[in-house]
This record gives structure tokens, C-alpha cells and sequence, in this order.
């Protein structure tokens, strides 16, 4: 461990201390010497930087998204409502984070994108294991798409525990079944490794939340629970509006037909019932 315990100064300052025994307290809490040597771009290209850049830093918003997943995940397994909101605020906070960070390159030509396209040769978001945790966690499970982690016993093992575990959703439905709404034994003892498929019960379930008091805290969650669907479907939908632009209908790096394909995947429901119970209020 480094020692940075600041070194005396003159009383009487108001200044910040700029004089330490080792690294600065800051780089050796935040590491930014360490992020700020991770961008190594392989060409002159001038929208490279910004390509490195954003991807990492949607990186670091998949992870703290994430954690709050799980955060949320865990509180509600101990019926603790309130903390479980408080992380379900604080991913959607992330989420609009995360994404507003594609800005810097939404608007990519081809030839701006072709002046680094080759270089990272099949590397693909799709090779994403923050990403596919997130996929996990709201309950579009695949064991297939873990394949590109196969050879990483690390990132695996990780995915593997998620596709075994609950889901968010799964544990949310679990969590309104203890609160006395009847979510069926089906739904509830459901394949977890399976993606979740919409089911007509848990739809009435929701409905009678949204046809009740409006001052319910399970309307709340409802209410958070649709931000982020929204917030997922508007990431999904971004991201092949500036694939589309970058590279029109050419094939993906990581081997897929591209756009054609990622609209596929944009289309894949996200808490179908929260949206199709509202047709019924
Ligand atoms: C304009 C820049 C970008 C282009 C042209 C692009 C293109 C693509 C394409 C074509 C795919 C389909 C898989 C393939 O064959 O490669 C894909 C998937 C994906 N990309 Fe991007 N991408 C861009 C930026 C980003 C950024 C900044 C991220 C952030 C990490 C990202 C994350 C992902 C993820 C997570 C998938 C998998 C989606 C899924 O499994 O449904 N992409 N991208």
C-alpha cells in the first residue's frame, strides 16, 4: 500500500494540501492514473479516441448498473422496500448516464468509422460480459451468448452464477407474491436459466397495482421499474440508430448481419407486463 499520509505544512492555510509522502490520496482511491493509461488507440484516426473512450465508459456505467441490480436484488429478497428503491433510483440515474455517454459518437460517418474499423479487427460489444450481466439480471438469460466468455474461466463463472440466479424481475414478482398478490406458483418456480417469457397472470397482477391507490409503494416500484425498461429500450434503439449511421447495412465485427440483427435484439421485451397491463386499467 502506498503511503500517502500528507507531509506538515504552515498553520494557518486554507489552501488544499499539495504535498504527499507518496501518490496523491486521490489516484490511490480513484486509480486515474491507471484509467487514463487504459486508452490505447491502434490508429491516427481522429474519431478513434472518442470510439476508445465511449466504450469504456460505457463500461464503467454497465458495472455501476449492475451493482445497483443487485443491490436492489438482495433488498428485496429481505423485503427491505425502501433500500430496494433507493438503488432502483440510483441505476436509473446510471442509465440516463450511460445513455447520454454514446453522444460523442452517435453521429459517426462511414468513412469516419472506416478509419479505425479495421483495426480492432472482430472485436464486438457483443463480446461484452458487463453487458450480458445486465441482460441476465432482467431476465433475457442465454446460455448460448455466453460462449464468447468460454475461454475466460473469470468472466464465466460470473455469467454462469447470474444465468443460475433470479433475476431482478424474478425476485420482484417473488417479492409482490409475499406481499399477497398472486403471482403464480408457475411463474414463481419458473426455469431461471430460461428468459423470461411474458405471462397473462402477472399482467393482472400489475393491472390491479395500477387500477388501485396511486399512492401504493408498489405503484412506485412499477413506475421505476418502467423507467428503466424505457431507459433499456432507448440504449438498444440509440446504439443501432448510430450503428445504422456508421456503417449503414454492412456486416458487424463480431460476425453478425449487423443492424438487421441488433434490431432483432432491440425488439426483445423488457417487463412485458408492465407494458401490456396498462391496455387493461
Ligand atoms: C458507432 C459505433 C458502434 C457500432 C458501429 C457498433 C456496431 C455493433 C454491431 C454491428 C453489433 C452486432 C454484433 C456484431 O456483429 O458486431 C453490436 C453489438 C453490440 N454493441 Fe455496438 N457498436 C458501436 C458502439 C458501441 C458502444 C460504444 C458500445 C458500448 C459498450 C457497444 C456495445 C454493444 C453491445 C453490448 C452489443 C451487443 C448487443 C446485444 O447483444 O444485443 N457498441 N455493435
Amino acid at each position: 500500500m502506498t503511503d500517502t499520509t500528507s507531509l506538515p505544512r504552515d498553520p494557518g492555510t486554507d489552501d488544499p494540501l499539495v504535498t504527499f509522502r507518496g501518490k496523491t490520496p486521490y489516484d490511490d482511491y480513484v486509480h486515474a492514473s491507471v484509467l487514463s493509461s487504459l486508452q490505447q488507440p491502434l490508429t491516427d484516426a481522429p474519431d478513434e479516441m472518442a470510439f476508445l473512450v465511449t466504450t469504456q465508459v460505457m463500461e464503467l456505467w454497465f458495472t455501476l448498473v449492475v451493482h445497483e441490480w443487485r443491490t436492489t436484488r438482495d433488498a428485496l429478497v429481505k423485503d427491505d422496500h425502501e433500500r430496494a428503491m433507493d438503488a432502483l433510483r440510483r441505476s436509473i440515474s446510471a442509465h440516463h448516464a450511460l445513455n447520454d455517454s454514446l453522444q460523442p459518437i452517435a453521429r459517426m460517418t462511414p468513412a469516419q468509422f472506416n478509419g479505425f474499423r479495421e483495426a480492432f479487427g472482430e472485436a464486438s460489444g457483443f463480446q461484452s460480459a458487463k453487458y450480458r450481466q445486465l441482460e441476465f439480471l432482467l431476465g433475457d438469460k442465454s446460455r448460448s451468448l455466453m460462449n464468447p466468455q468460454r475461454e475466460d474461466p473469470r468472466a464465466y463463472a460470473e455469467l454462469e452464477e447470474l444465468l443460475n440466479e433470479r433475476s431482478l424481475y424474478d425476485e420482484i414478482l417473488a417479492y409482490l407474491h409475499r406481499r399477497g398478490l398472486p403471482v403464480p406458483d408457475r411463474v414463481l418456480e419458473r426455469d431461471v436459466t430460461a428468459p423470461y417469457e411474458a405471462d397473462p397472470d402477472v399482467e393482472e397482477v400489475w393491472r390491479r397495482i395500477y387500477a388501485g391507490p396511486q399512492n401504493d409503494p408498489l405503484l412506485d416500484l412499477g413506475e421505476a421499474l418502467t423507467d428503466l425498461a424505457e431507459l433499456v429500450i432507448r440504449w438498444r434503439s440509440d446504439h443501432v440508430l448510430a450503428t445504422r449511421r456508421a456503417m449503414g447495412s454492412k456486416a458487424g465485427s463480431g460476425g453478425s448481419s449487423g443492424v438487421a440483427w441488433l434490431e432483432k435484439r432491440a425488439a426483445r421485451p423488457v417487463f412485458p407486463e408492465l407494458w401490456s397491463a396498462r391496455g387493461h386499467v
